[in-house]
């Protein structure tokens, strides 16, 4: 009794400070014999967003960085991650061009004036992280685009190189003519380099003109040219989620309108593209497109959730532009021309690109989210009817993803519901005690007007306390899953020393790793074990009442029933330093198969994964004795799935 008055009273700092010594008794009664809510077959998605190098240097498997010398930096520089070559004699002056391009979307190429009877000169590329990494034995797809404008026509020669030279890889292409031609040659390294270099070289003098230098691993995920890097891919597809939320976040309405996230300009021959500057500052080729994106949503079975800027620019950035009359029909084109592009016959104008890019038949885009967490403005209030009505008119079957503007106060949800859009899209960046003080915040949500979506959110950092803020929270979407139909964790990927946002993020990475957050394993545990219908459920202490200090749970606790598959995935998160003994009861289910298995992860409050120990913070899974009643000592700190099945 002592030890109850203690739970009762104390603050959550308090509970998570001080281990009890006997573990706290917790009846948790799971009733399938009361109609349990849907749960929503979308609940688990992602959000991709080109922050902390996510795209360019890091899901796009591209290993040049710089590869069409545009680079779009603070300063522009077009030779920025290129290095000149000399050798033997021969010199290199190379500087950027933009005469003759070999595309007004690519307008700017790199001249190299050669000089000298002997040796060779040229450029050499650095990557994005001081050097190229390679695989001893893979094949590497390296080309270029190349004209010559003096000189004898001369071969290029191209090769990989170690920091000390050593040559682990060499090709050569053919002679540039005086027009713009690619040329193309395969490299395999002869043994692994972290740090490797691409050099291109001449050992004829005169000028040479030079675009679009690329490198590509042939080792894709699903051997897609132009493709994604396999290990972050595959990481991403284990978590299996249903929808993926793109390309934005804050790049899509960018600093300014010229500087939105404009889907054309990432569509078609990839030499072709229009780069753009990053809103996180860096450059954006745009290799990785609107393409590439469904391409990827299909292989991995998710939904696509394409975001587009609806004309009115970041409001964190002044000065806060806005399309007005005419200037703002091409931003309303772009939503429903991108229809024509996932979904027209090959015979429409954009179904045409999308037949041309390798993908005739439609690609199913069923959603478009209009705008990424807007400002509440006036001019957003008159604007975004406009295209939610004018993409109603023309594609009824899309379902509208709007947005509720910033934070839990949900400032223009008001707006989504005036303007009918199915869905409403959420953001919130909290403290984790947040989560835990509002896992109940849906159980209470009017069931009328849009569906929700919390499209973006985290506990701000990567300890396992984080992650299981996270996850008590993810066990009351769970409940009210019939109207939260989504969900994303955000951001998702963050590579070491370029990131720009550090509060917290899903996945890290460098050249060499991938280290997964605990965050990441709660999402991967969700997303992997959920059920179609959720049971209605009491989690109480000893005396009956509800297990929660204040608002925060003692025990979090989601039962979904997976009825094809004859299953009951039980969640319990205890975010507390506290041991508790959960007696556990199954009524209306059947019989219960004694034989279950129990994926556990705990540890300290503050730990978390790292470089040196990625896997400290894991799920382990063990086989679990259970029956309709059972008991189950929880872990401090901890979050597990119990995956039971009933008889048939
Ligand atoms: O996820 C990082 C940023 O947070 C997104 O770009 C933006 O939508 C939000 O403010």
């Amino acid at each position: 009794m002592k030890h109850l008055t203690f739970l009762f009273t104390a603050t959550l700092a308090g509970l998570i400070s001080a281990a009890a010594a006997d573990p706290t008794p917790v009846h948790v009664t799971i009733h399938g014999d009361q109609p349990g809510k849907p749960v929503s077959p979308l609940l688990y998605g992602i959000f991709f967003e080109d922050i902390n190098y996510a795209a360019d240097g890091g899901l796009y498997a591209e290993l040049v960085q710089n590869r069409s010398f545009e680079y779009y930096g603070p300063k522009q520089p077009s030779l920025f991650a290129w290095e000149t070559v000399e050798r033997q004699g021969m010199t290199c002056k190379p500087k950027a061009n933009i005469a003759q391009p070999m595309h007004v979307n690519n307008p700017t190429y790199v001249t190299l004036i050669l000089t000298g009877t002997s040796g060779e000169a040229g450029l050499a590329n650095l990557g994005y992280d001081g050097g190229l990494p390679l695989k001893q034995g893979a094949t590497y797809d390296f080309s270029i685009h190349a004209r010559r404008t003096k000189g004898e026509p001369a071969p290029l020669r191209v090769a990989l190189e170690a920091p000390d030279g050593t040559v682990l890889g060499r090709a050569e292409v053919p002679a540039p003519g005086t027009a713009w031609k690619k040329l193309t040659a395969t490299l395999t390294p002869t043994r692994d380099e972290p740090l490797a270099r691409l050099v291109v070289t001449c050992a004829s003098p005169g000028e040479l003109h030079l675009d679009m230098v690329s490198l590509f691993p042939r080792d894709t995920f699903k051997g897609r040219p132009n493709g994604l890097r396999k290990d972050l891919a595959q990481a991403i597809a284990d978590l299996q989620p249903k929808t993926v939320r793109f390309p934005g976040g804050c790049i899509v309405h960018g600093n300014g309108l010229a500087n939105a996230y404009r889907w054309k300009d990432t569509v078609g021959d990839v030499a072709q593209r229009r780069p753009n500057n990053n809103r996180w500052g860096y450059h954006q080729t745009y290799g990785l497109g609107y393409f590439e994106y469904m391409q990827f949503c299909e292989d991995i079975g998710a939904t696509p959730v394409p975001i587009l800027p609806v004309g009115v620019s970041c409001g964190f950035h002044a000065p806060f532009q806005v399309a007005v009359g005419e200037a703002l029909q091409p931003w309303i084109q772009d939503v429903i021309d991108l229809v024509e592009f996932a979904n027209g016959p090959v015979s429409s104008k954009w179904g045409r690109v999308r037949a041309d890019m390798g993908h005739p038949a439609p690609f199913g885009l069923k959603m478009i989210g209009l705008g990424n967490e807007e400002h509440d403005t006036e001019a957003f209030r008159r604007i975004f009817p406009l295209f939610a009505d004018a993409l109603r008119a023309q594609h009824p079957e899309i379902q509208i993803v709007g947005t509720s503007g910033l934070g839990e106060g949900v400032p223009l949800f008001d707006l989504m519901k005036q303007c009918r859009t199915a869905i409403s899209d959420e953001h919130y960046y909290n403290k984790p005690e947040w989560f835990l003080e509002n896992h109940q915040r849906f159980d209470t949500w009017p069931r009328t007007g849009p569906k929700i979506y919390v499209g973006e959110y985290a506990a701000r950092g990567n300890s396992l306390f984080n992650a299981l803020a996270e996850a008590a929270y993810l066990t009351g979407i769970e409940r009210n899953a019939d109207h939260v139909i989504m969900t994303a964790y955000a951001p998702l990927l963050a590579r070491y020393k370029f990131t720009q946002w550090n509060q917290a993020n899903l996945i890290h990475f460098n050249d060499a790793q991938v280290v997964l957050t605990p965050n990441y394993h709660v999402q991967r545990l969700f997303g992997n074990h959920l059920g179609n219908r959720y049971l209605p459920n009491t989690v109480t202490l000893a005396d009956g009442s509800p297990a929660l200090s204040g608002n925060i749970p003692l025990l979090a606790v989601s039962p979904t029933l997976a009825e094809s598959a004859g299953r009951i995935y039980l969640k319990l998160v205890n975010p507390t330093e506290n041991p508790l003994s959960a007696r556990i009861e199954f009524k209306g289910l059947g019989k219960i198969q004694t034989q279950a298995e129990a994926t556990v992860m705990a540890g300290a409050r503050e730990a978390a994964n790292n470089q040196k120990q990625p896997d400290f913070i894991a799920p382990v899974s063990s086989p679990l004795a259970v029956g309709s009643t059972f008991t189950y000592a929880v872990p401090p700190m901890s979050v597990q799935i119990i995956n039971l099945r009933t008889e048939k």
